[in-house]
């Protein structure tokens, strides 16, 4: 059924991947996903700084949030070694945060440092100085330094917002932020700041982008206030959290590669137990249905505030579609594995409205375009999207993930359902969100 191989790079610091897709493509059986990368971070910055004891099951055991944890770590906060059973957090209480005695490093992840950035800010009489690895250090902080600027921040930055970064904290006073972009992590970092912040900080999205942080401040014990119709969301302060139970569901912008592999692949059934069903996160089955994929969502819940389902997906063939508009916000890290899916549908895909993309762990559009068109894709890129022309057999080759996450496992994705074998650079990036995707991948071959 093909063979999943990786190996040390032997002459440089990197994994490389190598797939060699059989004749037989089927793929079956069930699949415990990663826990949610959005609600982990969340759930370690909250019990952080909630009073008493919060538990965690099913955190994701990334990267990522293992940069949260460190960081917390280093302010006063007591976090247990990060496993998926049980991790408890045992809080410090909101404004008590340490300054620590060295630089917070938010590694590869942006949602660690924006929406710590928010908190720091508002920490009176402390100092902060915040970093990250080369990626981050060139993604734009701005559209969080701005906001908490105008709340009174004293925020200094490099090259005119861009990590390293220099927080004194203090005092700020509340703000009604019109945010030119939808944008969870901007969202988020405000409403974090206004939790100190006595009086109604409020946030206007010109869509609305996932509300994770929303309902776990909410049930945290924060006042929080969401108007649907403006668009908005505000926190009143100054807020008490509390420490919580929280279970993670599993997170459905890692199910995305399956549910597209299940699509594509010839006699393939898998099912996806425990994923994330937030509306503000379903984009990715709203455009795979439209897309004509073969997908039931079962056993329906609502889990700690969230609700979850059982997916199952099965072989369908795809048809093309448009991507754009308030769905952007809806499927923004499912982009690179839908431009696979449009690779193997009939017809054209055309991405737009997604120049955000440009600004993630990599230049996701230019990265995507580059690497699908090395396999024999016929794909434009466009300033703001793709646009894609499916059906063109796709041909092994010799790929890199740009130290992206979400491109080195879309990129396998495609590498199973090409003739010949692909290899695929710096391949370990896939560890900040999805640790087992590797060894999930092989067991499913043999
Ligand atoms: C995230 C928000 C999104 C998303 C990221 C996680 C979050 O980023 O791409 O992977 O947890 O708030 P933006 O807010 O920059 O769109």
């Amino acid at each position: 059924m093909g063979t999943v191989s990786i190996a040390q790079h032997p002459s440089k610091s990197h994994q490389t991947l190598t797939i060699e897709p059989g004749a037989e493509r089927g793929l079956q059986g069930a699949i415990a996903l990663p826990g949610d990368k959005s609600i982990s971070h969340r759930a370690l910055m909250l019990g952080a700084l909630a009073v008493g004891k919060t538990e965690i099951r099913g955190l994701l055991l990334g990267e990522d949030p293992r940069s949260t944890a460190d960081c917390f770590r280093a302010m006063g906060a007591q976090i247990s070694e990060l496993n998926s059973d049980c991790v408890m957090v045992e809080g410090i209480g909101l404004g008590q945060l340490h300054e620590p005695a060295d630089v917070l490093n938010a590694g590869n992840s942006g949602t660690t440092m924006r929406l710590m950035l928010g908190l720091l800010a508002s920490q009176p009489q402390r100092f902060f100085a915040v970093t990250g690895d080369a990626s981050l250090r060139s993604r734009p902080m701005n559209r969080v330094i701005q906001p908490l600027q105008q709340m009174g921040a004293a925020i200094a930055s490099r090259h005119g917002g861009y990590a390293p970064l220099a927080v004194q904290g203090r005092e700020l006073t509340p703000i009604h932020y019109q945010s030119p972009i939808a944008s969870a992590q901007v969202k988020s970092c405000i409403l974090l700041a206004g939790l100190l912040t006595p009086g109604k900080t409020i946030v206007t999205e010109p869509a609305l982008s996932r509300d994770h942080s929303e309902r776990m401040l909410r049930a945290f014990g924060a006042t929080v206030e969401v108007d649907p119709e403006r668009i908005s969301a505000a926190v009143v302060g100054p807020s008490r959290l509390v420490g919580q139970s929280v279970q993670v569901p599993g997170d459905i912008s890692s199910a995305a590669f399956w549910l597209v592999a299940g699509a594509i692949a010839p006699h393939a059934e898998l099912v996806l137990n425990q994923v994330g069903v937030n509306p503000t996160r379903t984009g990715i089955l709203d455009v795979l249905h439209q897309m004509n994929a073969d997908i039931t969502l079962e056993n329906q819940r609502d889990v700690a505030g969230e609700p979850v389902a059982d997916l199952r997906v099965r072989s369908s063939t795809l048809r093309a579609c448009t991507i754009a508009g308030d769905l952007i916000p809806r499927l923004i890290d499912e982009i690179p594995i839908l431009a696979v899916a449009a690779a193997f549908a009939q017809g054209t895909t055309i991405i737009r409205d997604a120049a955000e993309l440009r600004v993630k762990e990599s230049d996701r559009l230019a990265v995507m375009a580059t690497q699908l068109a090395q396999m024999g894709a016929q794909v434009t890129e466009l300033p703001d999207g793709l646009e894609i022309t499916g059906g063109a057999p796709l041909h092994g080759a010799e790929l890199d993930s740009y130290t992206d996450h979400r491109i080195a496992m879309s990129l396998a994705i495609a590498a199973l359902n090409a003739t010949g074998t692909t290899t695929i650079h710096r391949a370990e990036a896939a560890a900040i969100s999805y640790p087992d995707f590797v060894p999930t991948l092989q067991r499913l071959l043999s």
